[in-house]
Formats: structure tokens, sequence, C-alpha cells
């Protein structure tokens, strides 16, 4: 018994000093906060959650309708509908702290100072692990632009939200750009301690028969398997140039695509999409991982990170 426990691989990460009990994550607006899958696995067990993506005040999201199944994926427009950062932190946070979960919160904003009061009312509390920084939200002061295509604006907002924490501050990179590297660049530039890459690629579906876009929003972010090599793609440019660690997800299905996301330079990886096909998933991805370090006599999951990265 002992001698197995010796030999089992070590699943423990470290993403610029967010400590995970393994590389698996669930990414936020696909998994609730926690508790709405309860019923289907032991959320303790995931290497972190990272919850709904959450506003200084409540939001009511867009216009149905707001998802659509495409061909190997989904679009999503929902508008960030949430209860606000208070109600997350006083009625949900409890609960998961309670059950020993990784807590990652997913922030967004319309202007840099949410961005950073919702930090401030986050660093005031304990439990929660690190912040991802949601970027693929309209800047208001810049006419609506995304904050994540614009270097300075990533830089900016980056900046603003390391300056209230002591927590690790993680952006989330668009793909929904032409350099992504300059970017990441930014992001660095801003503080980041890691960056999590990728999140949805705008795009649109129109219904033939009412003759107009599906979605109440016409655009929305698509997600699974169909966005899968752009992600490896940018992942892979990015773990070559910017030495930040990398939460690499965008259509992980199965353990080998995890393990594919690992090999482009993720020390980390997340599983949005896939929760809804198969809610057990990230637990399977977990056991999946673990039996192909030790079948390849592997001892650390640290050391596949990157290997497929020609230098
Ligand atoms: C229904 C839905 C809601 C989402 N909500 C958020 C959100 O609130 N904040 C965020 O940063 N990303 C959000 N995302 C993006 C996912 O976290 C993830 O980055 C993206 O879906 C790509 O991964 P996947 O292909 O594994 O789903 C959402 C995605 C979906 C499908």
């Amino acid at each position: 018994m002992k001698k197995n426990e010796d030999k089992s691989p070590e699943m423990i990460v470290n993403l610029g000093g967010l400590r995970l009990n393994n590389p698996v994550t669930v990414a936020s607006g696909t998994f609730g906060y926690g508790r709405e899958y309860e019923d289907y696995v032991d959320i303790s067990k995931i290497g972190g959650i990272i919850v709904k993506g959450t506003t200084l005040e409540a939001r009511p999201g867009n216009p149905p309708q707001r998802i659509f199944e495409t061909p190997a994926g989904m679009l999503n427009a929902i508008g960030l509908e949430n209860p606000g950062i208070d109600v997350f932190l006083n009625e949900f946070l409890p609960e998961l702290v309670e059950r020993n979960v990784t807590v990652i919160a997913n922030i967004a904003g319309n202007i840099v100072e949410e961005y950073a009061e919702v930090t401030r009312r986050i660093e005031k509390h304990k439990g929660i692990a690190a912040i991802e920084l949601n970027i693929s939200c309209p800047n208001v002061k810049q006419g609506g632009l995304q904050f994540g295509t614009d270097p300075k604006a990533v830089k900016d907002v980056v900046k603003a939200v390391k300056s209230e924490t002591s927590i690790p501050v993680i952006p989330k990179l668009s793909p929904n750009v032409t350099d992504i590297v300059e970017i990441a660049k930014a992001a660095e530039a801003g503080g980041a301690d890691a960056l999590s890459m990728i999140n949805t690629l705008m795009g649109m579906a129109v219904d033939i028969n009412t003759r107009k876009p599906v979605l109440g929003n016409i655009f929305g972010g698509l997600s699974g398997p169909a966005i899968k090599p752009v992600a490896l793609r940018m992942i892979y440019q990015v773990y070559k140039e910017v030495d930040l660690p990398i939460l690499g997800g965008g259509g992980i299905m199965n353990v080998n695509d995890a393990l594919e996301f690992i090999m482009v330079g993720s020390s980390a990886i997340s599983i949005g999409t896939g929760n809804f096909v198969n809610p057990q998933i990230a637990e399977d991805i977990i056991t999946g991982l673990r039996d192909y370090l030790e079948a390849n006599s592997i001892t650390s999951i640290e050391d596949i990170v990157g290997v497929a990265v020609q230098r």
C-alpha cells in the first residue's frame, strides 16, 4: 500500500503562486458556483473551480436566445448574468470554502475602476485562491472596444487589479485578436502571475426561417471542440515567447485533449463546454492524466508541460 502511494505521480501544480492539487480546473460560466454539479461529482477533488463571471453590480444578462448548438461546439451570449460580487461573496462562497474547494473568482467590468473595486471586495474576504480576469468585455470608456483586444487596455486593467490584491491574478486572453503574443506580453507587463487562454471566439448563426440572427445578442462566443486547434496554436505561440505559466483550455473533451494542451505549454487546464456533455468529465480527466503518467513512468505532470514545443 505504502509502496504504491510513493510511486503515484505528482499531480500538484503551481500556477504563478496558485497551488492546485491537480492541473484540472472547470471553466467560468460552465460550472455555476460548483453546487450545481454536486450530485454528479465530488467537487473538492477538482484542482480548481473557476466560478461564474462576477461584476460589481448584478446583471440580468442578454435577451434570449442565449445559446445555440453548432457543429462541434456551441455559441453562447449569456451576457454575464450574475448576482453581483457581494451576493457571491456572502451567499455562495462560504459553502465552497466549507467543502475545501480551491475557488478561483472570474471578474469582469465596464471600466478599469470596476475591476479594481471588485478586487478590493474579494481581497477583504478569505477563501478565494486567485482571480481570473475576463477581459473579453466592452471597455465603455473606449467606445465599447474589448479590453482584451487592445494591449494598452490589457496592461492597464491587469496593473489596476494587481495593485489591489495579494492573490495571483490571471488574465484570460481573448482569441479575437491578430497577435496573441502581443496581448500576452501586455498582460505580463501589467504584472500578471499567469495567463488563462483562450476565451471564446466570436461567432454567429442565422435562422433561415425567421431570416434573423439566432442569438438575441446577434453575436456570441464559440466554444467546444471546434476551437481546440486555435487554442492549441495560441498557447504554443505564447509559451514560446512569454515566461508565465498558462492555464489552457478551449474544446477539451477528454484526457487526450488535456494532454495536448499540457504538451503545448499549459501548466493546468480548464474544461468548459465538456461539462455540459459529461458532468463528470473533470474527474475522468484527472484519473486519465494520472493513468497516462503511470503508464509512461513519468514522475510529475510538470515534466510534460511544453514538451511538444520546438525551440
Ligand atoms: C455558457 C457559457 C458561459 C460562459 N461564461 C463565462 C464567464 O462568465 N466568464 C468567462 O471568462 N468565460 C466564460 N465562458 C467561457 C469559458 O469559460 C471557456 O473559456 C470557453 O467556453 C472555452 O472553453 P471550452 O471550449 O472548453 O468551453 C463561458 C462559456 C460558456 C459556454
